[in-house]
């Protein structure tokens, strides 16, 4: 097979399960991103113990640059946020047993530029992938975001297959693993020729942190799941968790719905000053156990009635079972004989013996299940093992 990202012999497959890691922007965004905020923020992956339960890769997104390139045309360190420079920054973030990413456009321009008021000048990577990718390479990156931003405009003559296979030759020439991240919002239905190139790619627009975004995305990962796998997962977008305009509750959801749907868990909130009830969250043992389970299956919406979403993913040794009501209004539905039934009877999904909750690690018992406002609470259903 012809995938250009794919391991060589005797190399480990890179992504073999979603990515987990942090991303600066939907916090941070442009202005207040600074080295101060990154390396703090490595400083908290390890004290609140998620670089232990797995959050690797540590990325800087958009707004990192200077607003000019240097005589030799590189891409330089904004020097005002980030004073010690890129590779001072990756250097710091590796030393604490994490790895780095960075952020790139193909185009003429950054989103930040266009949507941001960023006043940079020539910072899209347009006939410049390889130099641009040698500079980020050079300072130690294990991770690239490269991210559309209207890349056809400003006569590049660019399209999206092309212009994202490009930026994956110069990684290949490149002796290092890296993982590639890229993003043109699910436009040219990528999952259908991602896979070979990427890592991972984005399927929708941007997320916000709020209910009604979570769920749109949610939805329109309906159909995709038998295109994700290991080294290859569709990217519904980065974590809201923890970020104002998310209740706990509804953080909580959206974070199993992610772990079903295998997708990549990059936490965007300030990890610095997160609640505990956050840090329990993103760390919490059964909820990764399910993200980032060997089989690497994306799970699929089996099931949908006006209350509640059915999701169902298949592990390497049972099934996860996510029931969610997307309601505001508290609902309750019943266990009974080896289902998962609406209050009146009608059956949701099947749950089968054994069953036990993920968030309370409770077994599953009969009767009544509650839920509060846009409650999901997910079931791990033990099985047969799969080799993987
Ligand atoms: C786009 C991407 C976001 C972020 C910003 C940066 O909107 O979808 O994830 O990278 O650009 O400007």
């Amino acid at each position: 097979m012809d995938d250009a990202n794919g391991p060589r012999a005797g190399e480990a497959v890179l992504a073999a399960t979603p990515p987990m890691g942090w991303n600066s922007w939907n916090r941070f965004r442009c202005y207040e991103l600074t080295e101060e905020v990154v390396m703090r923020t490595a400083d908290a992956l390890v004290a609140s113990g998620m670089r232990d339960a797995g959050y690797e890769y540590v990325v800087v997104d958009d707004c990192w640059q200077a607003f000019r390139r240097d005589p030799a045309g590189r891409l330089r360190a904004h020097p005002g946020r980030f004073p010690s420079g890129m590779a001072a920054l990756a250097d710091e973030v590796h030393a604490r047993g994490l790895k780095f990413g960075m952020y790139l456009a193909p185009g003429r321009k950054t989103c930040a530029m266009i949507y941001d008021r960023y006043p940079g000048e020539e910072l899209g990577s347009f006939g410049r992938e390889r130099q641009d990718l040698e500079t980020l390479a050079g300072w130690g990156i294990d991770y690239l975001k490269y991210d559309w931003c209207r890349a056809n405009r400003g006569g590049t003559g660019l399209a999206e297959g092309d212009a994202f296979a490009r930026m994956s030759a110069a990684i290949e020439r490149i002796d290092r693993p890296i993982v590639y991240s890229i993003s043109e919002y699910g436009r040219t239905r990528p999952w259908t020729w991602a896979p070979p190139i990427a890592h991972l790619w984005r399927t929708t627009g941007d997320i916000s942190p709020d209910w009604r975004s979570v769920m749109r995305i949610a939805d329109q990962q309906h159909g995709l799941a038998a295109y994700a796998g290991p080294g290859s997962w569709n990217d519904p977008d980065m974590l809201e968790v923890g970020n104002d305009g998310l209740s706990d509750i509804e953080s909580r959801s959206h974070f199993m719905l992610w772990a079903m749907l295998a997708a990549p868990l990059m936490a965007g909130n300030d990890l610095r000053t997160m609640e505990e009830s956050t840090r329990r969250l993103l760390t919490h043992p059964g909820v990764l156990a399910i993200s980032q389970d060997a089989l690497g299956r994306q799970g699929a919406r089996t099931a949908r009635d006006p209350t509640y979403d059915v999701w169902r993913r298949e592990l390497a040794d049972g099934t996860a079972v996510g029931v969610l009501n997307r309601r505001s209004r508290p609902a309750t539905a019943l266990i009974h004989d080896g289902w998962i039934t609406t209050a009146r009877g009608n059956r949701l999904a099947r749950l089968g013996d054994g069953a036990r909750n993920v968030w309370t690690d409770a077994s599953a018992t009969e009767g009544a299940l509650r839920f509060s406002g846009r409650e999901m609470h997910v079931f791990r259903v033990p099985g047969p093992a799969i080799a993987t």
